[in-house]
């Protein structure tokens, strides 16, 4: 007799437990519990009666052709994936609702298609007339794309089976998509699982690509079924704030390439437009002659990219004051204000500190502890940096600037932008080489560099800074010794 298989798993984590509790101890997130049916689609007493087949071993040497990949025709799509789409190979992308996802894999799919490669597009959100809808507004109606609106995996398996293998196979959306197999309902943890995993073994069968599309989570995990990500080949997030047109697409995981490359998108009325030149797009903005910015020369994968750091030091009125960061690390400013009060005298615990970084794009390099430090000091003391000068550097918790990786390629893309300075680690001066034609401002410490900022402040007669008193090297000295 079958043994009773229904069990509580956690919706966000995939946990299961075999009674109901409030909390998940997995993930410690609350009321995400559901009753489910977990038993697999084969019974238990034939799954332990079938006798194992023999297969043979192989060694590590053997002679595998190389992993041929099925460039999408978009670079900045090519540039996440690491070259292309690789056969056989399933991907998932994640995004918030209404960032374009759909109109991504729409184009995508329209440019392999007219290529003449077989693609397939699978809606499990839309209809066919909604689908078509779009690909009209995108101009792409005479894309031969195979398209249809289904949601029963087996049904999708059994019709893609037959005929000419595609190439690419989009599935919008996994949370979508349900199996006989299982008895849970559409959505949950435990169906979503089952999906993806019949999809990933038709498309190591086949050889067929296939992008799963997932919905994100609030918290910004790729929704509820996190187990998915363990089982795909590649995972990709789509990002960009709602109210601004730049969308970046970021592999999270990648089995056949780099995980710190992006792509970046731009939303117009005609689809998502490739942006080849972030910078100049991160820049077009910029709040000139205005204190608290600071142009920060970071490096995103191979690439490097400019942008624009915005503080905002202002008297609080709470008892403890606001920390709000947007596109930074939070507790990477809570050591940059840690080291800047400790180091320099900057006093902020009586001020509220908000850092933004313009654009929409999310930093993670610690390179950019110095543009940070130098926008929220510039704001502190209302002293305007030079429009001209780029920032980089990681600042250690003993206040020394630390060198970074790849000076050149940041001088480079400075140069090329019009800035005509830079503001960077001592030690990184000598790899530099002079020839990026900026004029190089290196600075050893965080301290320097607030005493000169706040030096600005005291010219411009509006100094109100407590840095400008206590910022000066000896103090810092002090510290260290
Ligand atoms: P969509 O691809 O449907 O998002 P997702 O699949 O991630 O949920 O994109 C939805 C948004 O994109 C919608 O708000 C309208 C906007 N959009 C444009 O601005 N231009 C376009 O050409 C298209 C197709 C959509
Ligand atoms: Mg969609």
């Amino acid at each position: 007799m079958a043994k009773n298989t229904l069990s509580f798993v956690c919706q966000n984590c995939g946990a299961a437990y075999n009674r109901w509790q409030g909390k998940c101890e997995s993930c410690g997130e609350w009321n995400t519990l559901a009753e489910e049916d977990t038993s697999g689609s084969v019974p238990v007493s034939i799954r332990s009666r079938r006798k194992g087949r023999t297969f043979a071993l192989e060694s590590l040497a053997g002679k595998s052709p190389d992993a041929p990949r099925l460039s999408s025709g978009m670079t900045e799509l090519d540039r996440v994936t690491g070259g292309g789409f690789v056969r056989g190979s399933v991907l998932l992308v994640g995004g918030d609702p209404g960032i374009g996802k759909s109109t991504l894999l729409t184009q995508a799919t329209s440019l392999l298609a007219r290529a003449g490669h077989r693609v397939v597009y699978i809606s499990g959100e839309e209809a066919v007339a909604q689908v078509r809808l779009r690909a009209e507004r995108l101009g792409l109606s005479d894309a031969p794309v195979q398209l249809a609106a289904e949601t029963s995996v087996e049904d999708i398996v059994s019709t893609l089976s037959e005929g000419a293998v595609p190439r690419l196979i989009v599935i919008d959306s996994i949370q979508t998509m349900w199996t006989d197999t299982v008895e849970s309902a559409p959505g949950t943890v435990t169906q979503v699982r089952a999906s993806a995993q019949a999809l990933i073994r038709f498309a190591k069968k086949s050889g067929a690509a296939i992008i799963l599309v997932g919905h994100v989570t609030k918290d910004g995990q790729i929704a509820g079924p996190r187990v998915v990500e363990h089982m795909v080949d590649a995972v990709m997030s789509f990002e960009g704030e709602g109210s601004q047109q730049f969308r970046i697409l970021r592999a999270v995981k990648n089995r056949f390439g780099p995980t710190d490359e992006i792509g970046v998108f731009e939303m117009t009325g005609l689809g998502l437009r490739e942006v080849t030149n972030p910078s100049e797009l991160f820049l077009s903005e910029r709040d000139l002659g205005t204190p608290g910015t600071a142009v920060f020369a970071g490096i995103e994968g191979t690439r490097p990219v400019l942008v624009e750091l915005q503080a905002l030091v202002a008297p609080t009125s709470l008892g403890t004051p606001r920390r709000a960061v947007v596109g930074w690390d939070p507790s990477r400013l809570s050591m940059v204000l840690a080291v800047l009060e400790a180091h320099c005298g900057v006093k902020l615990s009586g001020h509220d500190v908000y850092l933004n970084v313009a654009g929409g794009l999310r930093i993670q390099e610690p390179a950019a502890d110095l543009a940070a430090a130098a926008a929220l000091v510039s704001s502190l003391v209302n002293a305007q940096l030079p429009t001209d000068a780029v920032y980089f550097g990681e600042i250690s918790l003993s206040g020394v600037v630390r060198p970074v990786a790849q000076t050149p390629a940041r001088l480079k893309e400075a140069a090329k932008l019009g800035f005509q300075r830079a503001v960077l680690p001592e030690s990184a001066r000598g790899e530099s080489g002079g020839d990026a034609g900026l004029s190089l401002n290196a600075v050893n410490s965080l301290t320097t560099l607030v005493a000169e900022i706040a030096a600005r402040g005291s010219r411009r007669g509006e100094s109100n800074a407590p840095a400008e008193k206590n910022a000066t090297p000896a103090r810092f000295r002090r510290g260290e010794g």
